[in-house]
This record gives structure tokens, C-alpha cells and sequence, in this order.
């Protein structure tokens, strides 16, 4: 990664901060940005004290006038851009956790963040890419977006959204690599299982809420699930997600666009 500069959005928290992690110490300058420049500051900050470069953005992926002024800035400190990891994500919107059903406003968040945020990232950086002919777009879809797991007790009816929004990120990454291909530029995408996280304690919240045969906590619902669906019985780290990131980053992946990467101790197999 020496010489290669990235831009992660919702790097700020979780598997977005893993993901900054590891490319910056792989030696890639690092552009950590997240809706709030608070937590983008503090994992930046954390670079910086190991030995890395990075700089912090605040970056709403809903809100494209951010996105490019995000990639200007990029441009003006770092001079290019090497690689995209359209990160950020949401589970649902306010009152997630008390619910046992979707709502319109669950639609509206996980399209409007997940699906079109990815959508406006990589839009903002492939005018760079493409005059480039070089450029690794990574997104974070989800293991729930590969297959429909019926009536599954551990996620809910609440997850809907989510999870059609997550199907979509992974149609999205076959199409855009379809689309810029032809300009040098690989996308893929990788599809986490279960790693704890605020989007993870959220569920975990709310399914001890409903189900609390699952676990008396958010913690205990989470390992439950880990236990149960995963042949490796492995939770995976942010780290975990961001090793894989960094692979298919690299110049040794260079033959694989438009996959889609499962990182998730077996728990879907296809
Ligand atoms: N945790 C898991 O088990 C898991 C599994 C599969 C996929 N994922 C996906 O991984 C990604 C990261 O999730 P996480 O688990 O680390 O969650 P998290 O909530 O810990 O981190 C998400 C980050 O995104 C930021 N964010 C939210 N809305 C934003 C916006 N509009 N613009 C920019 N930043 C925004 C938040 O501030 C936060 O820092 C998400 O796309 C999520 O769907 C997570």
C-alpha cells in the first residue's frame, strides 16, 4: 500500500475505523471521513500517534455537495486517489431497537445511506479514477444481502430493509464493474458476518427486547449468533474486514472485479 492513498466513509467507528487501521499500516495515506468529523478526528488522531498518515473529513454520503468537497480535499493534501471504500451504513432509523417491525422511515435510511450513499461516493471519485485509468472501489455490503434466511428469529422482521439494501450494494458493485471496467478500475465488494459494532448492538438491543430467549443482553444475543450460524463459531473484527479490503486493494487482485468477498467464519456459503 505504500504510495497508495484511500478514502473510507463512515471510518470513524467499527468496521470503517478497522478498515483505516490496516491500510494505514500497510502504508497508505489514509483519508478517514464519517458524518461525524468527531469520531473521523479521533481515529485519524490514532494513526498519526502509530506512525501513519491520515487526515480527517467529515463526509455525509447523503449529501453529494460533501462527497466532492471531501474528494477536493483529498486531492489537494494527497495529490491522487488510489482506492474507495464506501463504507457507511445504517440499520434502520431512530427507534430501531424498540420495534418489531419495519417503517417507511427504515426504507427511506438504509436506501438513502446504504444504497445511494455508495452510489454518490463512488460517483464522486471515478471522474479522478477514470482520467487515472486506475482505481479500487471496495463497498461493504453484507452477508445478508446474499441469501434470505426465512423466518430467522436472530435478525427479525425489522432487518427487512437492511437486508434488501445490503442485495442491492452487491447488485450495485456487478453493475459499476461492468460500467468502469474499461477505464482499469476494479470493484468488488466484501459481505462482513458478524462483527460487534454500534449497527450489531442496535440488534442485539432489540432482539433480547423480543426474543429474549436469545440472550438477556445485547452482547449475549450477539454471541448466540455467532455460536449458532457460524461453522468456525468465529465473530470477525473490524481488522478481519479490513485485511480483505487491503487484498483486494492491492495490485495482486488486480484479475477480480465484481465479486463479491463473504468474510464471515462460513455462516453463508455461497
Ligand atoms: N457489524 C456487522 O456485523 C456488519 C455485518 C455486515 C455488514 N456491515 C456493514 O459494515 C458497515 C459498517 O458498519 P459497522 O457495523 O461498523 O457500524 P457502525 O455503526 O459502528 O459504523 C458506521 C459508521 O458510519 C457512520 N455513518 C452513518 N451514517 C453516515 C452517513 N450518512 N455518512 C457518513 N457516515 C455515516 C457512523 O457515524 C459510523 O461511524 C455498514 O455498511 C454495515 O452495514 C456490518
Amino acid at each position: 500500500m505504500e504510495g497508495k492513498v484511500a478514502l473510507v466513509t463512515g471510518g470513524g467507528n467499527g468496521i470503517g475505523a478497522g478498515i483505516c487501521r490496516v491500510l494505514a499500516e500497510r502504508g497508505a495515506k489514509v483519508a478517514v471521513s464519517d458524518i461525524s468529523l468527531e469520531r473521523a478526528q479521533s481515529i485519524s488522531d490514532e494513526i498519526a500517534s502509530a506512525g501513519g498518515t491520515a487526515i480527517p473529513l467529515s463526509i455525509d454520503v447523503t449529501d453529494v455537495a460533501s462527497l466532492n468537497a471531501g474528494v477536493s480535499r483529498v486531492l489537494e493534501e494527497f495529490g491522487q486517489l488510489d482506492i474507495c471504500v464506501p463504507n457507511a451504513g445504517v440499520v434502520g432509523t431512530r427507534g430501531f431497537e424498540t420495534r418489531s417491525d419495519f417503517v417507511d422511515g427504515d426504507w427511506d435510511a438504509t436506501n438513502s445511506v446504504n444504497v445511494r450513499g455508495l452510489v454518490n461516493t463512488a460517483e464522486a471519485v471515478l471522474p479522478h479514477m477514470r482520467e487515472r485509468k486506475y482505481g479500487k472501489i471496495i463497498n461493504i455490503a453484507s452477508q445478508g444481502g446474499r441469501a434470505p434466511r426465512g423466518p430467522d428469529v436472530v435478525l427479525g422482521r425489522q432487518t427487512i430493509p437492511y437486508l434488501v439494501s445490503k442485495a442491492a450494494a452487491i447488485q450495485w458493485t456487478h453493475l459499476l464493474a461492468q460500467d468502469v471496467g474499461k477505464h482499469s478500475i476494479n470493484v468488488n465488494c466484501v459481505c462482513p458476518g458478524t462483527v460487534w459494532s454500534d449497527i450489531w448492538e442496535s440488534i442485539g438491543v432489540n432482539r433480547s427486547n423480543f426474543e429474549p430467549n436469545l440472550g438477556a443482553d445485547a452482547r449475549a444475543v450477539f454471541d448466540a449468533a455467532t455460536m449458532m450460524r457460524h461453522p468456525l463459531q468465529l465473530e470477525q473484527t473490524p481488522e478481519d474486514i479490513g485485511h480483505s479490503v487491503a487484498f483486494l486493494a492491492s495490485d495482486e487482485a488486480s484479475e477480480i472485479t465484481g465479486q463479491a468477498l463473504n468474510v464471515n467464519a462460513g455462516s453463508v456459503l455461497s
